[in-house]
């Protein structure tokens, strides 16, 4: 057991109370428990955070330097110890070291240049943009068009990660591919789920009699050169720094799709929402810091009261891919040992669908799942509010039964309650929140870590599968499987 352990138990052991308890005994808990920033208002009081628990906290921080270590992410310093780089996604936002900034800046000239050309028809009429990538390279531009895009859209947009060849299926039924742009989002330009849907996708335009498909393809990497080497003409290549890393990447040139699907305001807005959540980070006292006591609720639950998940629950259809995306943000980088306990797994669903499907295990399971709801108060435009008033009514019901349970004789009917929950609540579903939103889970993502000891800004566990799919693939003779992976080989390959 670390320190911190011992710290936060000393103080929940001798303060535990019920969340009930606590609502009755402190007229100030929701003012204590809630920060309003950057059109997002965070509740934390539903939570067993106390004052006593936020002064461990800050206690907590500053044994691990916190501060110091914020600072260093912002300077642009080699916070990436395992890979000797900086982590400068913020820099994409404004937020850096100025020549990083600069860079960002030239770079996003660069690709609005380009939407700017084709949105005048340089490339031919475009009506699809078919986005091929993986992780980072596919999931924030994936969903942010899908929970932005969804008014009047002026392309199609599909994004294809799956190497499986049915996940190409659709798209190549769907788009005419005289009218398609392919973009390839690869930091790397090496993965072999992208370089295979790739080779796919442009012999796809070839059999349409595409005479140059390579006229119709965009790149989006930190390896420019390899993507020239593959065919694609440097004008139609975008760079992002490899100090970006790709969970972290949306913001650069991988944000591409986005900027052409939904315009260039409103990638400037995603930004610009961001950078208001950066600056929250960097200047707020912890007490009053959104990701810092995101974090830290996280933290409290999986070390002191043995939490081993968190549940996340968008109440909005546009959000509906927030989950795994959260998913690979904070699970591969805080999904490391750490002799300090370990960032929680992350898993959820969308509201109201997800009420009936695993709620039941919330309310009246034995795992101890904090959950966390995310909404918007502004109903859609242009859509009938009746139903954006019984989501978020479903979505305040089913906090407050959390919170307060119910007592039954019949132990099949008692709901035991006390189970902790925190509600995100934007103002409106834009750019703006939505950059904001994305930008508070980055930041708690990196207190995580900074507390837990561990580099969020590498992967080395990803990296052993993919040597070994590589050596079957090879038919390496030297691979020595074990017996049953090898039977299945045998069986299926
Ligand atoms: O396998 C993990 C990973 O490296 C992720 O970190 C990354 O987002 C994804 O693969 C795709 O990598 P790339 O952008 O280099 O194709």
């Amino acid at each position: 057991m670390s320190d911190n352990d011992t710290l936060w138990q000393a103080v929940d052991q001798a303060e535990r109370k019920t969340l009930a308890a606590m609502f009755d005994g402190d007229p100030d808990r929701l003012d204590l428990l809630t920060i309003e920033e950057a059109g997002l208002y965070f509740d934390f009081s539903k939570t067993h955070l106390n004052a006593g628990l936020i002064k461990s906290f800050g206690e907590i921080a500053d044994a691990q330097d916190l501060a110091g270590k914020r600072d260093a992410l912002f300077a642009g310093a080699a916070v990436n110890v395992s890979e000797g780089r900086a982590a400068e996604h913020m820099a994409q936002r404004g937020q850096g070291a100025p020549e990083s900034v600069a860079l960002a800046n030239a770079l996003h000239m660069r690709m609005r240049a380009l939407v700017d050309a084709i949105e005048a028809g340089a490339l031919g009429e475009i009506r699809h943009i078919l986005h091929l990538g993986i992780g980072g390279s596919a999931l924030g531009p994936e969903f942010v068009i899908d929970a932005l895009g969804r008014e009047e859209p002026a392309y199609d947009v599909a994004v294809v990660s799956n190497v499986d060849g049915a996940a190409l299926e659709g798209p190549f039924t769907l788009f005419d591919p005289e009218y398609t742009l392919l973009v390839i989002a690869s930091k790397s330009f090496t993965t072999a789920e992208t370089m295979l849907n790739a080779q796919s996708a442009i012999q796809w335009l070839r059999n349409a009699g595409i005479g140059d498909p390579f006229g119709q393809i965009v790149a989006v990497t930190a390896d420019p050169d390899r993507a020239v080497d593959f065919g694609i003409d440097q004008t139609r290549v975008l760079p992002f720094p490899d100090t970006v890393g790709g969970r972290y990447s949306l913001w650069s040139s991988i944000g591409f799709p986005i900027a052409l699907a939904l315009g260039w305001e409103a990638f400037e807005q995603l930004l610009e929402g961001a950078a208001a959540m950066d600056r929250h980070f960097r200047l707020a006292e912890w007490p009053q810091n959104a990701p810092v006591l995101a974090a830290f609720v996280d933290l409290y639950y999986a070390q002191a009261r043995g939490s081993e998940t968190r549940a996340v629950f968008p109440y909005d259809e546009r959000l509906r891919l927030l989950p795994p995306y959260l998913q690979q943000l904070e699970m591969e980088s805080n999904g490391k040992a750490s002799d300090r306990s370990t960032a929680p797994i992350v898993w959820g669903g969308v509201g109201t669908d997800a009420q009936h499907a695993v709620f039941q295990l919330l309310h009246q399971g034995t795992h101890l799942v904090p959950v966390e709801f995310i909404a918007a108060a502004e109903a859609h435009d242009h859509r009938d509010p009746a139903h954006h008033e019984q989501l978020l009514i479903n979505c305040f019901a089913q906090a407050a039964a959390l919170l307060a349970g119910r007592e039954s004789d019949d132990p099949d009917r008692n709901f035991p309650g006390d189970r902790p929950s925190t509600t995100v609540l934007l103002e409106r579903l834009d750019p703006f929140d939505l950059g904001a939103l994305l930008a508070f889970y980055e930041h708690r993502t990196f207190v995580s870590a900074a507390i837990l000891g561990i580099n969020p800004f590498d992967q080395f566990g990803v990296e052993l599968g993919k040597h070994i799919a590589r050596s079957i693939a090879n038919d390496e003779e030297a691979l020595a499987l074990d017996p049953s992976t090898q039977a299945l080989i045998d069986r299926a390959l």
